[in-house]
C-alpha cells in the first residue's frame, strides 16, 4: 500500500529540480515568512512552486493571499498566486473543525503528494511542521531529494532546539543547505552557528513587516524581503 503510494508521488515529483524543506525546532521563528518570500525571491527568475505542509499552524495562504483553490483534473492543479504554484494542507483541512492527529496528518500530507500536479518546477520550496515528529519522518520518507534550510531566530530556546533539529537530520542522511538566522537585532548568534553547518545569513527583525503580511510586492521591497532575497541568492 505505502510502497505503490511512494511511486506514484515520485512520478509526480520528478520533474522538480530542487526540493527546498524549509523547517525549524519550534513555532513562531519566522518559517513561514522566509518560505513564502523565498518562493517569491526566486520566482523572478525560475518556475517556483510553494507547498504549505505545517497542519500546525498553515500561514503561507495569508502571506501570499491566496485566494482561488486548486482545480482538479486527474489530480489537483495548484493555483498561480503571485506566479508560483501554490499548495497547502489548509485545503485539506479547513472544512474540520477538529485538528487532524497522527495517521490522519501523514495519510493527508501523503495525499497531497500523490495528487498535486507540479509540472515541471526547477524550485519547490516547502514550508515543514516545525520539529521532528513522525509526520515530520513521514514527509522525508516521501522526499528523499529534499534540502533542508533551517530557521531558528538568536534565542538560545530556538537555538537549542535547532542543534537538535540538525542532528535529527543529519542521522536521516537529509542534505542540509544550511542555517538562516531570523529576527536579528543587536544580538546575533552567528558564531555559534557557524560551529554547527553553514551560515547562510541573516534576517533583522523587521518591525514593519506585519502590516505587508499578505501584500507579496510590499514583503518584497521591505527590509525583510530585501534580506531573504540575499539568502535566496545563495541556494
Ligand atoms: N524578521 C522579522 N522581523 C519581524 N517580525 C518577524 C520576522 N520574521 C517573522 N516575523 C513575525 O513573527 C511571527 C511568526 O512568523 P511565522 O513566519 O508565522 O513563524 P513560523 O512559521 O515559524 O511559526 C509573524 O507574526 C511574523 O510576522
Ligand atoms: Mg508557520
Amino acid at each position: 500500500m505505502i510502497d505503490a503510494r511512494l511511486e506514484i508521488i515520485e512520478e509526480r515529483l520528478k520533474r522538480i529540480k530542487r526540493i527546498v524543506a524549509v523547517s525549524s525546532g519550534k513555532g513562531g521563528v519566522g518559517k513561514s515568512m522566509v518560505s513564502a518570500t523565498m518562493a517569491m525571491a526566486l520566482s523572478k527568475k525560475y518556475k517556483v512552486g510553494l507547498l504549505d505542509l505545517d497542519f500546525y499552524g498553515p500561514s503561507t495562504h495569508i502571506i501570499m493571499n491566496a485566494g482561488d483553490k486548486p482545480a482538479e483534473k486527474n489530480g489537483l492543479i495548484p493555483p498561480l498566486v503571485e506566479n508560483i504554484k501554490f499548495m497547502s494542507i489548509i485545503y485539506f483541512t479547513e472544512d474540520k473543525a477538529a485538528p487532524l492527529k497522527g495517521k490522519d496528518i501523514i495519510n493527508a500530507i501523503i495525499e497531497l503528494l500523490a495528487i498535486t500536479i507540479w509540472d515541471e518546477l526547477d524550485f519547490l520550496i516547502i514550508d515543514m511542521p516545525p520539529g521532528m515528529g513522525e509526520e515530520v519522518m513521514a514527509i522525508l520518507k516521501f522526499m528523499k531529494e529534499a534540502e533542508f534550510i533551517v530557521v531558528t531566530t538568536p534565542s538560545i530556546l530556538s537555538w537549542e532546539t535547532v542543534k537538535k533539529l540538525l542532528l535529527f537530520l543529519k542521522n536521516n542522511r537529509c542534505k542540509i543547505l544550511g542555517i538562516v538566522e531570523n529576527m536579528v537585532m543587536e544580538h546575533s548568534i552567528k558564531n555559534e552557528i557557524e560551529k554547527f553547518g553553514r551560515y547562510l545569513g541573516a534576517i533583522k527583525f523587521d518591525a514593519s513587516i506585519e502590516k505587508f503580511i499578505g501584500n507579496a510586492n510590499k514583503i518584497m521591497e521591505s527590509d525583510f524581503g530585501k534580506d531573504v532575497e540575499k539568502i535566496a541568492m545563495k541556494i
